[in-house]
């Protein structure tokens, strides 16, 4: 935790810092004088995660009279998918809210099973593990790295988006769809007939546009906010897999801090996690109401027959993820979940 970097050329700014210079960056260490946290996301301001981490902010700042200070870069204007944890190891930046999709490359596979297609049937079913020991084990795996997982939060279900309805495997095939790096949504992809292509997500909107892609799938909060209805006319409400985010920092930072602002960023994120639950829903069915009412893309849903000729299509990608993490994992999943 110090100073904002100078206007930070990010690339650069990584390319040039290796990895054994973090130890010698600058610390100014504990937040007893002013500070500030820097905070790096990809998403849009005006998204689920946007405002939750606003709300953190707002928090922090009113209740240390801004002698901690949180400084939020959006839109992945400081750092994207690629390079933002390498960022927060370096000590670049002190947090991040990466999606949970963003942890299988980095060693941590076992987050990918919240990409298992049709696991979930609703968000009530996701806080069985991110709120009880399943979650727990998953923050408390990040240690190896000595990172620190502070806390879970929703987005919300995922849709299909095109430039014509995507409703079921047929409708799929042939298609180059952009995916976030997690196996097991590739495998997923491959499993109705399209090819996978891995994007950062603030390289998406302008694949899409250049047609590089043909597709992609997200929660209809960051199709709206990307301004995706623009390039891709048809969004197919198939919510086929759930989108959520784990909030991480670094030990070094968090240790460094005194115990009283350790308790009190602890208590202030978990307020906003509590607030950012209660509105992802309402987001995301706003973003849809605001699609509908402007017309901007053509909304489909799938027939209950379709929605069964997909599901089928995607379930051997959960015995996929079977064999490359420790079986437990997948075990104590279906014990967390009702008829488990
Ligand atoms: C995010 O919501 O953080 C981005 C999701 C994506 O990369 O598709």
């Amino acid at each position: 935790m110090h100073a904002t970097p100078p206007p930070l050329r990010r690339r650069q700014w990584l390319r040039g810092a290796a990895w054994g210079a973090a130890a010698t960056l600058p610390w100014t260490g504990h937040a007893a004088t002013g500070t500030t946290i820097r905070l790096s996301h990809v998403v849009a301001p005006d998204t689920p995660k946007g405002m939750t981490l606003e709300r953190f902010r707002t928090l922090v700042e009113e209740r240390t009279g801004q002698r901690i200070r949180v400084q939020i870069y959006p839109q992945g204007q400081l750092y994207g998918d690629q390079d933002e944890m390498q960022a927060l190891q370096l000590g670049a930046i002190d947090m991040v809210a990466p999606s949970l999709s963003k942890f299988g490359p980095i060693g941590f596979p076992e987050f990918e099973l919240f990409d298992l297609p049709f696991l979930f049937d609703s968000v009530a079913d996701v806080r069985r593990l991110t709120q009880g020991p399943v979650g727990q084990r998953l923050l408390d795996r990040l240690g190896r790295q000595r990172l620190l997982g502070l806390g879970f939060f929703d987005n919300g279900f995922k849709q299909m988006s095109a430039n014509r309805p995507l409703l079921e495997p047929a409708h799929f095939v042939g298609l180059r769809m952009r995916v976030q790096a997690s196996r097991v949504i590739a495998q997923q992809m491959r499993a109705l007939g399209a090819s996978p292509v891995t994007l950062p997500f603030s390289e998406t909107r302008r694949a899409l546009e250049s047609g590089v892609v043909d597709g992609t799938e997200n929660p209809v909060s960051n199709f709206w906010t990307q301004n995706m209805q623009a390039v891709q006319h048809d969004l197919s409400l198939t919510q086929h897999g759930y989108l959520g985010y784990a909030v991480v920092t670094h030990q070094r930072f968090w240790l460094n801090l005194p115990n009283a602002d350790r308790t009190l960023l602890h208590d202030a994120l978990h307020e906003a996690l509590v607030f950012g639950n209660s509105i992802a829903d309402v987001h995301n069915d706003r973003a849809l109401a605001a699609l509908h009412a402007t017309g901007a893309a053509r909304v489909h849903s799938p027939s209950a027959a379709q929605r069964q000729r997909f599901k089928t299509a995607v379930m051997p990608v959960h015995a996929d993820l079977a064999r490359r993490i420790d079986p437990a994992w997948l075990r104590a999943v279906r014990e967390a979940l009702p008829g488990g």
